[in-house]
């Protein structure tokens, strides 16, 4: 036995940081914000543990706080006042993103980031306007209460090239707004390109667009659903979002977004699908963004409040994890609080 070669003596406390290959910073991290256009009052969200709703009044506040741990970039989201069936008020100049972006950047130098999606504002909440086959299943869920299971698997839903139109609208009123970054969440074939169009010719040459390029249907955003009341009314996404069994699909939607003018790719979510945030940093040049999501975040803390699990512990080692597979930067629910162990 040749015992010449011993991988241990790396691993003795003062070296172990010297030889490290993956370092997180409080610079990689974004963190997630809802604000609320139905309340005064800041709402916390049940399932996922330190983080709220807040309204408009108190997004600044909101944003101090998160800046107060070292996190100098957000994601936006919004809750609006009222939802209709092409969900409007996404691109209202005064719609609740808007009007809280106006504010945050007036008195704030945070890193914005807003994502555009249509889910939070359609009243059907779905992530694009419907075609006719499901508007008209939709009609007979107001009207009669439901539509058959069968039905509802339908290939139809969302209008793709149609909904197209409505992120451009989106992302120039954010731009508009002070936004710093786009970052469409919709799973519309085409929207960077439509995206990039619609900001180019508004002027917004310079505002980059983070694309959720590979976004899988998954049953892992289940918290956010009711943080930002953004559920499907009936049926599922998974007509737009990618099959979890699928990763030759991500370098692919990836390689067209890449084409269409994407600054950076994010894949979402994370944990479960570090294999892919590996494939698509190994595939690009670009810069590669991971979301670890509501239900990464939702199920550790569930652990930890049983006793099972140290969340401080487990929330580094995700994060570290994620960076390690590839990710130069990730949207979590715990960078504030990763942000301040560090
Ligand atoms: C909007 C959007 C969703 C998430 C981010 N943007 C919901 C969805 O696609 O259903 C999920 C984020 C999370 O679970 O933390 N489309």
């Amino acid at each position: 036995m040749d015992l010449t070669r011993r991988p241990r003596r790396l691993r003795r406390d003062g070296l172990r940081e010297l030889v490290g290959e993956t370092h997180l910073h409080e610079s990689d991290l974004v963190a997630p914000v809802f604000v609320d256009a139905t309340t005064d009052e800041q709402v916390p969200i049940e399932s996922m543990p330190g983080h709220e709703r807040v309204p408009v009044s108190e997004a600044v506040a909101r944003v101090e706080e998160i800046q107060e741990t070292g996190v100098e970039s957000i994601i936006l989201f919004g809750i609006p006042g009222s939802k209709d069936a092409r969900g409007t008020r996404a691109w209202a100049e005064d719609g609740v993103v808007q009007r809280a972006l106006r504010r945050i950047s007036d008195e704030t130098d945070v890193f914005t980031i807003t994502d555009v999606c249509l889910c939070e504002y359609t009243d059907h909440g779905h992530c694009g306007v419907l075609d006719d086959g499901a508007r008209e299943r939709w009609e007979r869920v107001e009207t009669d209460g439901g539509v058959a299971a069968s039905e509802q698997e339908s290939d139809l839903t969302v209008d793709n090239d149609e909904t197209l139109d409505l992120l451009g609208k989106i992302s120039k009123s954010h731009a508009a707004a002070g936004a710093d970054m786009i970052a469409p969440s919709s799973a519309t074939d085409g929207m960077v390109g439509a995206i990039r169009e619609a900001l180019d010719g508004a002027g917004y040459t310079d505002i980059p667009i983070m694309s959720y390029a590979a976004k899988y249907e998954s049953a892992f955003y289940g918290p956010f659903r009711d943080a930002a009341d953004g559920a499907p009314a009936f049926g599922d996404r998974r007509h737009y979002q990618m099959d979890p069994a699928n990763s030759d699909e991500a370098l692919r939607e990836v390689d067209l977004d890449v084409e269409q003018g994407a600054d950076v790719l994010m894949v979402k979510p994370a944990l479960p699908y570090l294999d892919v945030v590996g494939r698509v940093d190994e595939h690009t040049d670009r810069p590669v963004a991971a979301y670890n999501v509501s239900g990464e975040y939702a199920m550790l803390h569930a652990a930890a409040e049983n006793g099972w699990l140290d969340i401080e512990e487990v929330a580094h080692e995700s994060l570290l994890s994620i960076k390690r597979a590839g990710a130069d930067l990730i949207v979590t629910y715990f960078a504030e609080s990763v942000a301040e162990t560090l």
